[in-house]
């Protein structure tokens, strides 16, 4: 099944809430969380995630770019995050299994996550023990950036070993998507899709949100 993952760095933060209820119809809230040290930016950590927490019955996809996510894994579960995903780049091998185990420990979902320049290998020693795996289809840091093209074979790469190993784990792409752009993830096998910019830019969200599952209907792999 097709999942859409509105993403609220696009959002109006003096109106969160409001703009949160505009994309109830979604399937996940996508949350994105930079430390200026990882990404070139910096966004919204844990303050923000408890109060959306309260505000809203959505699942909550927690996205991380920080360096050692392994110090903030558990607190960002505790705090409501329903999915918490790290970047496979920002840890060491030995953390990034620990905090896969804390995060199911507190009965919370677990991924990773590779940014354009790292190889789908560097997911494979922990793949069996996640429930998603996140592409990164711009560099991380910014909404708004053009779709690069060139992920789809990761993508495809990663859903055949996903298929091979008959594992119940999703795949997520993030950055540039937009009906057209989702249609090309999820016919190279994605099946949940980020939008920030693309969702919040347009006055009705709950249609264009509609748009994009008419759009990956017929390309689901
Ligand atoms: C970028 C973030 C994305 C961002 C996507 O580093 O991880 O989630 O919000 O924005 P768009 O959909 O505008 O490319
Ligand atoms: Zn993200």
């Amino acid at each position: 099944m097709i999942k859409i993952a509105p993403s609220i760095l696009s959002a109006d933060f003096t109106k969160l809430g409001d703009d949160i209820q505009s994309v109830r119809s979604a399937d996940y809230l996508h949350f994105d969380v930079m430390d200026g040290v990882f990404v070139p930016n910096i966004s919204i950590g844990l303050p923000v995630l408890k109060s959306v927490h309260k505000s809203t019955d959505m699942i909550l996809d927690v996205h991380l770019m920080i360096m050692s996510p392994a110090r903030y894994t558990s607190r960002f579960a505790e705090t409501g995050a329903d999915i918490v995903v790290f970047h496979v780049e920002a840890e060491t091998p030995g953390n990034t299994r620990a905090a896969i185990e804390e995060i199911h420990k507190l009965g919370k979902r677990a991924g990773l996550s590779l940014k354009p320049a790292t190889p789908a290998e560097a997911v494979m020693p922990y793949i069996d023990t996640l429930d998603i795996v996140l592409v990164m289809t711009v560099e991380p840091g910014f909404g708004g950036q053009a779709f690069i093209t060139g992920m789809l074979s990761k993508i495809t790469e990663i859903r055949s070993v996903i298929e091979n190993r008959g594992l119940a784990c999703e795949l997520e792409v993030d950055g540039g998507i937009n009906p057209e752009t989702a249609k090309l993830c999820v016919k190279a096998g994605a099946n949940v899709l980020v939008a920030g910019s693309d969702i919040f830019g347009e006055p009705n969200r709950a249609a264009r949100i509609a748009e994009f599952r008419e759009a990956c209907e017929k390309c689901e792999v």
